[in-house]
Order: structure tokens, then C-alpha cells, then sequence
């Protein structure tokens, strides 16, 4: 399929996981993808198994001069960028009255800073391209309610989709859909590690905090990377236009809003 035919990707956080199912999917409907992932040797392996419509990009998404410099060199690779996924994220837990501070410091640079750093580096280039451009961040349900050992990575998403509908507002006027997307519980080396921190604080046996969300969702089971991928195809293309600052739930129905 060719739904983005000649357009140029940035995703970060797509050496592994949902942004990397992502750029495959992306890849398959035609556009030129970077990989872009803190874990550079991770992100050269993806994109040399997605092909050639793929390179890797070194870029911690906290470092403003690195995703400068990340927006710069898809420039120079592909000509332009149209497309930007803010996906790159860390979650962690702890009970509220052990939260850490550095810990907290850590979620709000990468999934809120970072987020907004490549967002800003993304319209700034598309400003300038000036035919406009999809933006779409990566959310989670954990921003839409609290959860009781979870309050700084649920706080950090909740800040995602308030960054959406007020960037998405401002850019608008340049033809830049920012928009976002809140997934439920998503099987893969992530939720492992969400796993483990709930055997720690739940004490849990290792799997059984997985199979108990995975039970609870409505469809049935937790989702899985590609059940992702056809909102964010489609927020990329142009069936998306008229679409501004919203957070759309892929989450098998847990989460209603
Ligand atoms: N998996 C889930 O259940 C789930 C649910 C809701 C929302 N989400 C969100 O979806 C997105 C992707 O999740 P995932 O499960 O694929 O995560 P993941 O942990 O499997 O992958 C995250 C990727 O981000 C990269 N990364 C981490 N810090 C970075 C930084 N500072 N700069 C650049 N790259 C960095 C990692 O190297 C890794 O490749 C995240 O925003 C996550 O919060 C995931």
C-alpha cells in the first residue's frame, strides 16, 4: 500500500517495541523512516532489518542539541520530514511515599521534555518546509486516571496529552495535525519490565501482574504492537487533517473518553 508514499519519518524510540512496529508499517506504505533511539546499536540493527527505506539515528530525545541534530540529519538523508511519533518513553513504580526524585527527574526528561524537544525541532522544520506535517505523540491510558503505585509515569502521560491540545492549537495554523495516542497494556520487553516492578511491590510471581491486566481487558487479551499501527497510520496521512489535539484510546476497550 502507498498511503505515505514519499513521506519522511522520524520516530524515536523505535529500535524496539511499538515504535519499531511502527516504522515497519510506516515503511510498508511507502515512506522513508529513521530509526531514531538513544541505544544507537539497537537502532542500526532495526533498521537494518526493515531495509533500505530505514537508517538509524543516535539521539537521546533529552539532549535538545542531539534531536537538532537527529531533525538535521533526516534532512539532509531524505530532503524533508513530514512525519515526527514522539514515542520514546520509560515507566517506572514505587509506592507514592518512595518516589524518588531522580527517578521522577528521569520519566519527566524523557516522556515530557523529550517529547516536547523533538515535537518543537519537528514543526520548526516543517514550519519552514511550510506544507504542514503530522506530529503524534505517544500517550498511554495511565494519562487518562491515576494508578496507586504508578503517579509519576501516569503524571508524565497525563502531560502528554495536555502538551497535545496545546501544541496541536498553536500549529495548527501551519497544516501540523499534532495528535496522540493512548494505548491500554501492550505485550512486549516494556511490559516485562512493568511486570517486574509490580512482583516487587505486589508481591507477585513473575508473569502474573501480565496475565491479570491481560485478562482484565475487555477485547480479551493485551493488545500488541501492531494492533497500534493502524492509528498511526492513519494519523499520519491525509484522512487526518481535520483532526487537532486529540488523544484517541487503541486500547481494547478500557478506557472510555
Ligand atoms: N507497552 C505498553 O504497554 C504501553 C502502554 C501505553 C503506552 N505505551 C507507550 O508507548 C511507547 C512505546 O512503548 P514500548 O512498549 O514500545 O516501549 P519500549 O520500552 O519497548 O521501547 C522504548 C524505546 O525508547 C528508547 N528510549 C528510551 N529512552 C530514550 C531516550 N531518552 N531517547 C531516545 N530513545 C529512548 C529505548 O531505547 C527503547 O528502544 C512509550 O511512549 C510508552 O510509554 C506503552
Amino acid at each position: 500500500m502507498t498511503r505515505l508514499a514519499g513521506k519522511s519519518a522520524l520516530i524515536t524510540g523505535s529500535a524496539r517495541g511499538i515504535g519499531r512496529a511502527f516504522a515497519e508499517a510506516y515503511i510498508a506504505e511507502g515512506a522513508t523512516v529513521a530509526i531514531a533511539d538513544m541505544n544507537l546499536e539497537a537502532a542500526q540493527a532495526t533498521a537494518g532489518a526493515l531495509g533500505d527505506a530505514a537508517f538509524a539515528i543516535g539521539m537521546d530525545v533529552t539532549d535538545r542539541t542531539a534531536v537538532e541534530a537527529g531533525v538535521n540529519a533526516v534532512v539532509e538523508k531524505v530532503g524533508k520530514l513530514d512525519i515526527v511519533v514522539n514515542n520514546a518513553a520509560l515507566f517506572s513504580a514505587a509506592p507514592t511515599v518512595e518516589i524518588d526524585p531522580d527517578d521522577m527527574n528521569k520519566l519527566f526528561n524523557v516522556n515530557v521534555f523529550g517529547t516536547l524537544y523533538t515535537l518543537q525541532a519537528g514543526a520548526r522544520q516543517m514550519i519552514a518546509q511550510g506544507h504542514g506535517g503530522k506530529i503524534i505523540n505517544m500517550a498511554s491510558q495511565a494519562g487518562r486516571r491515576g494508578e496507586p503505585l504508578v503517579a509519576v509515569y501516569c503524571a508524565t502521560k497525563a502531560a502528554v496529552i495536555s502538551l497535545t491540545q496545546s501544541t496541536g492549537l498553536d500549529l495548527i495554523k501551519h497544516g501540523i495535525n499534532v495528535n496522540a495516542i493512548a494505548p491500554g497494556v501492550v505485550d512486549g520487553e516494556h511490559w516485562d519490565g512493568v511486570d517486574a516492578f509490580f512482583a516487587k511491590y505486589e508481591g507477585k510471581a513473575p508473569g502474573q501482574k501480565k496475565k491479570e491486566v491481560g485478562d482484565a481487558v475487555p477485547f480479551g487479551r493485551m493488545g500488541t504492537a501492531s494492533d497500534l499501527t493502524g492509528m498511526a497510520v492513519f494519523l499520519a496521512t491525509p484522512e487526518a487533517d481535520y483532526i487537532v489535539s486529540q488523544c484517541y484510546n487503541v486500547d481494547g476497550g478500557q478506557w472510555m473518553s
